[in-house]
């Protein structure tokens, strides 16, 4: 697993969008290679969604031949909500980018058999040829999408009702009032982002210090669903210095050491090819 430490918040976004930039480029989608992306909602990956349209606005990335699979959704919030994770990916991504809608995948929670949906949308994800890079964020009880703790490490896409911790944490996206927060998603399982190529983990804030902490130095637990990178051959997790303050000294200062070798995975080279080739 790979950690790879940011001063803050910002920093973070900038080196995971970066990151994604540089993935995309590498891999050269086109008409018979489309990217397949798994994207999170949340305040967390809203700086990086920033990033990335800056990208497509100074035509340095197309998200033409890309495909994008969400990873959960509320039951029974209407799809125009604000706070619907439909609202929130169109808000802050697809609506500033050249997506097509069709290849749009966000789970429908309001589907009259939401079971159906979940196998449909796992079918969906096998179609396009599996996931390319997940990447997601976590809740500070160390969940990844919403499988809260205890869920299965091989799960799959299915309903789940949220924990008491994840009500209250979501509060403060429907104005601080716990009884307007959903009480159940549709998520992908644990086991459904295992299968992506690589998994990509954004974690910023003392508040998810602990789940960090949880995620790289203890073991694989079903209580901190996170922690089942630590078998993914290609996981990355990209942090603030906030959210590394439960790790041990000699932790933060081995990944530190490798800064000099993770920043070539952000880097802008890349991005003068891309501009040589605009200019043939
Ligand atoms: C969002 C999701 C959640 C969030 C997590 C952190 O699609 O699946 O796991 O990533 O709850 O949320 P923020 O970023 O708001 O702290």
């Amino acid at each position: 697993m790979r950690l790879v430490i940011l001063d803050d918040y910002d920093k973070t976004s900038e080196w995971a969008a970066k990151y994604v930039r540089n993935r995309m480029l590498d891999f050269k989608p086109g008409p018979d290679k489309y990217f397949v992306l798994g994207l999170p909602t949340g305040g967390t990956p809203k700086g990086m969604y920033k990033k990335l349209v800056e990208f497509y606005k100074q035509g340095v990335l197309s998200f033409k031949y890309v495909k994008t699979f969400n990873m959960d959704e509320y039951v029974n919030i209407p799809r125009d909500h604000p706070e619907s994770y439909h609202s929130f990916m169109w808000d802050n991504l697809f609506k500033h980018i050249d997506i097509l809608p069709e290849n749009v995948h966000i789970l429908d929670g309001n589907a009259t058999d939401l079971d159906k949906e979940c196998r449909e949308y796992e079918e969906k994800i096998t179609a396009a040829g599996g996931i390319e890079l997940f990447i997601g964020g976590i809740g500070p009880d160390g969940h990844i999408a919403f499988n809260e703790p205890g869920s299965s490490l091989v799960s799959r896409t299915r309903v789940k009702s949220l924990t008491k911790d994840t009500i209250i944490a979501n509060a403060r996206f429907f104005g601080g009032d716990e009884s307007k927060v959903p009480t159940e998603s549709l998520t992908v399982g644990v086991g459904t982002v295992m299968d992506a190529r690589e998994v990509m983990i954004i974690v910023t804030g003392a508040n998810k210090a602990f789940a960090l902490y949880k995620a790289v130095e203890e073991g694989v637990n079903h209580m901190w669903t996170v922690s089942a990178f630590q078998q993914h051959r290609r996981a990355i997790i990209i942090c603030d210095e906030d959210a590394t303050l439960e790790l041990r000294v000699k932790t933060v200062k081995y990944f530190k050491g490798l800064m000099p070798v993770h920043n070539k995975l952000a880097a802008d080279d890349d991005l003068s090819e891309v501009q040589r080739q605009k200019k043939k």
